[in-house]
């Protein structure tokens, strides 16, 4: 197995940040993991899937390991369900449109989000209506100091909105090695996310299908989200945040037109891109770190901006959105 040493992150991130790694290397399987971390004791440790989520502030002075464990297997069926486990090296997007080819039905909404199935559980991935919860069966991980795996069951999981025990209780302490997803064999259609409606009228669709919500998704998505080829970003910086419903309807009494949603809890969930557009973000630029012109929730990097430029600009969007509404973001990237 190949360690390689002071190693540029440019490429394994999708923000583009030139941030180098100490130590860098990639394992196949969980016999290749066991020999990288047996015979070395690693003091920093981190893995790295497709790096869409990640934002590098330094140089990173331990061992950057990439997940690189392939293969989808069906492993079990019954009346309603397909089980397929995917390797958590696996592309996300890949794994959708296999889903997809196949008919199993529960994952068409969350087409085109980067990076790979192992991360899937991290910040529990969600999007247009649906969150990778409700097709989660279960995850085998790698736990790094006992050097033993653990299957992990929805329930042990602890999904939230964007989150996970992954990302809390038990951060970097264990390394997702694959995830089962539980898939329907009939398709129930999820259209409740306004926009996907009418881009299947644009699109002509007469019938639904999970092909046709998928490309309308693909279609949503790209006209307002960059693409990293294009320009580094890492999607939503932030969380959209919850609030008090009675301090919801005293900012929609000083500002009419805030975009908000009702919590199951009674709780309202505000729109982060609108509240960082009141206050002026969208489209703004200081060197090669910037707001996205056409979503203010997502950062971005024209090139060659550090990974602190970027870091610092989310500080003042903070800073600002806290003084003009009296709301906290909180960051959804992980800052490394
Ligand atoms: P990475 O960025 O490599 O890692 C993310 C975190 O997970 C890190 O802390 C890392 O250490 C950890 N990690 C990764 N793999 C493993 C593993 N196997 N075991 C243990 N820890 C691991 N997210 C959404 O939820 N919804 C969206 O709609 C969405 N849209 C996006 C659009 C764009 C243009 C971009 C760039 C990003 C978007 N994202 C979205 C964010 C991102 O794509 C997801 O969070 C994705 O799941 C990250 O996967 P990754 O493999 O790139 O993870
Ligand atoms: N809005 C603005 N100005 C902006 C951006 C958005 O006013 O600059 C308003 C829009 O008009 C709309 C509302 O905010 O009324 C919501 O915008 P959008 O539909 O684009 O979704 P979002 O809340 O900004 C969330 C997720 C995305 C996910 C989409 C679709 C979070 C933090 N982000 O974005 O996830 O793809 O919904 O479901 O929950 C990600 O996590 O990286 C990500 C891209």
């Amino acid at each position: 197995m190949q360690i390689q040493q002071n190693i540029s992150l440019k490429r394994y991130n999708t923000f583009g940040i030139d941030a180098r790694a100490h130590f860098f290397s990639s394992f196949r399987s969980i016999d290749d993991l066991q020999e990288v971390l047996t015979h070395i004791s690693w003091p920093r440790l981190m893995i790295l899937g497709g790096g869409s989520n990640i934002l590098f502030t330094n140089d990173y002075d331990g061992m950057v390991l990439k997940n690189e464990v392939k293969g989808i297997s069906r492993v079990k069926e019954d009346l309603d369900y397909v089980y397929v486990k995917a390797g958590a090296g696996e592309s996300w997007h890949q794994f959708v449109l296999h889903c997809i080819e196949n008919g199993w039905a529960g994952v068409e909404n969350l087409s085109l989000i980067p990076g790979n199935v192992g991360a899937s559980p991290m910040q529990n991935i969600g999007a247009y209506g649906v969150e990778i919860k409700e097709v989660f069966h279960e995850l085998k991980a790698f736990h790094i100091k006992e050097k033993i795996n653990y299957t992990f069951s929805l329930k042990d999981c602890d999904f939230g909105y964007r989150e996970s025990v992954f990302k809390r209780k038990y951060k970097d302490q264990f390394v997702i090695l694959d995830v089962t997803y539980k898939l329907k064999k009939k398709a129930e259609y999820n259209t409740s996310y306004g926009a996907i409606n009418q881009e299947l009228e644009r699109m002509g669709v007469k019938e639904l299908s999970i092909k046709a919500i998928s490309q309308a998704v693909i279609n949503i998505r790209s006209s307002k989200l960059p693409d990293p080829k294009e320009i580094g970003n890492a999607g939503s910086f932030f969380k959209n945040p919850s609030i008090a419903r009675e301090q919801y309807l005293q900012l929609k009494n000083q500002f009419p037109e805030i975009v908000g949603y009702e919590n199951a809890d009674g709780t309202m969930k505000l729109a982060a891109g609108w509240l960082i557009e009141q206050c002026g973000w969208k489209g703004y630029r200081n060197g090669d770190a910037g707001v996205h012109a056409k979503q203010a929730l997502v950062l971005v990097n024209y090139g060659n901006a550090k990974g602190s430029e970027i870091y610092n600009l989310s500080g003042e969007i903070l800073e600002s959105v806290n003084q003009k509404f009296g709301v906290t973001l909180e960051r959804e990237v992980n800052i490394v």
